[in-house]
């Protein structure tokens, strides 16, 4: 399913027109097609059928509420980052138990609140977290499920940013160290050590990287249980990408989560998968207005209303971005830079593209901008962040109201 299609020349999100959207709600403007959302989880999860698992949206993808609840009715379980994506959670109604919690740099006050909220599991990134989770679980005289995040060494093909797999990153135990780090967490009383984790980086067009981690982590798996580590579960991480780019191919999710499914198929291990961007991107756009057209000898910009603030993967990963109209007319294409209104050379959506021909005054929508799009905003420039927008079926509604100048210096004080 493809949400965003033109009917006579106007665009839509499910059945809506999101010129109707960008006239009621303001622009800019993210939207979301809740949908697609669903069906996308649940090419997931129905792959997976048959083959015990767990799909754990990566929350830090798009965590506003209204998706979390649509996921968690779903039947997803999460992956949080963040005491902060915990409580987003929570309040989205799902439950502690469908949390699992990764990252490199847990505080005892998150460990604490998340101990408190009964997650499923831990994934450990190193022996001194380990150490405090055994340290916070002793006093409560509780045990607690862990899993050690390895980091495999494969490279995944894909922006240097994302790429998390490699010896040289932050995340994760050496490969080489694993069984020594196990043997440690087995001594910690208050430890469960049930589980074997990794992630090795975002927005990869050829599984194939994937698949050589999964069978690193199987052979870990393996020598793991021979040496008495009760190991229950494998998380593969999230990673799957979509296509930016109208030539970008994307690999196809039921495909690759019934090839995962089949390699673990009778090792009595459940499969979880911590994807985000394969869920939400597609499912989003960013809505913009155009403001002014600038022509200098160089070159030719569409100053729009939305920027860098709104939506930074164009100025932090160079990412591209489809640009295209709310309305399509028979004015032809120009060549230009479509850039906001920030202060800044980096500031822009798109460099020398080939776009339809619009005026000041006209729509634009910045394509597969669902997933780290709003979550990554900021108010740099004193600009409010935009408002968000779920769409389902011919009804939309507003999700998150656009920020007001009071929000912008709430807490703040002279
Ligand atoms: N699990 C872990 C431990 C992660 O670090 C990530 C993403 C995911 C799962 C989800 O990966 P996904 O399925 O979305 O690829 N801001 C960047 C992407 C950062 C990804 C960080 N980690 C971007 O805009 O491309």
């Amino acid at each position: 399913m493809n949400p965003f299609i033109y009917d006579h020349d106007t665009l839509y999100c499910e059945q809506v027109a999101l010129a109707d959207i960008a006239t009621g709600a303001g622009t800019p403007c993210y939207v979301y097609s809740a949908g697609f959302i669903v069906e996308r989880f649940h090419a997931y999860n129905s792959a997976l059928d048959g083959t015990p698992h767990k799909v754990c949206y990566a929350v830090k993808a798009n965590s506003n509420l209204a998706l979390l609840r649509l996921l968690a009715e779903a039947g997803a379980g999460f992956d949080i980052v963040s005491g902060g994506e915990l409580y987003r959670v929570l309040a989205a109604g799902a439950k502690g138990a469908n949390c699992i919690f990764s990252g490199v740099g847990k505080t005892a006050v998150e460990i604490e609140y998340a101990l408190d909220a009964g997650i499923h599991s831990f994934n450990c990134e190193s022996e001194a977290e380990l150490d405090l989770i055994q340290a916070l679980a002793a006093r409560r005289r509780i045990e607690v499920p862990v899993s050690i995040r390895v980091n495999p060494d494969v490279n995944a093909v894909t922006h240097p940013y994302i790429s998390t797999g490699l010896r040289q990153h932050k995340f994760g135990i050496d490969r080489a160290d694993a069984e020594r780090v196990y043997d440690r967490a087995m001594a910690c009383p208050n430890l469960r050590v049930q589980g074997v984790s990794c992630h090795i980086g975002s927005q990869l067009l050829d599984p194939g990287p994937l698949m050589e981690a999964l069978d690193l982590m199987l052979e870990l798996v393996d020598r793991l249980r021979r040496r008495g580590v009760p190991v229950r579960w494998l998380d593969l991480g999230g990673g799957l990408g979509v296509g930016y780019r109208p030539a970008e191919q994307a690999p196809d999710v039921a495909e690759y989560a019934r090839a995962i499914a089949a390699r673990v198929s009778g090792l009595d291990l459940e499969l979880m998968i911590e994807p985000g961007r394969s869920i939400v991107a597609e499912a989003g756009v960013l809505l913009t207005r155009v403001l002014y057209r600038k022509k200098t000898e160089a070159k030719e910009f569409v100053v729009v209303d939305a920027a860098m603030n709104d939506l930074i993967r164009p100025a932090l990963y160079q990412a591209h971005h489809e640009i295209i109209p709310l309305r399509r007319r028979p004015t032809g294409t120009i060549l230009a830079d479509v850039v906001g209104p920030i202060c800044e050379t980096g500031d822009f959506l798109a460099r020398g593209r080939n776009l339809a021909n619009a005026f000041p005054g006209d729509y634009l929508a910045v394509c597969t901008a669902g997933a780290y799009g709003f979550v990554a905003a900021s108010n740099y420039n004193s600009r409010p962040r935009p408002a968000e927008v779920l769409v389902e079926g011919n009804n939309w509604r507003i999700v998150r109201q656009r920020e007001t100048f009071e929000d912008l210096v709430r807490g703040e004080s002279m």
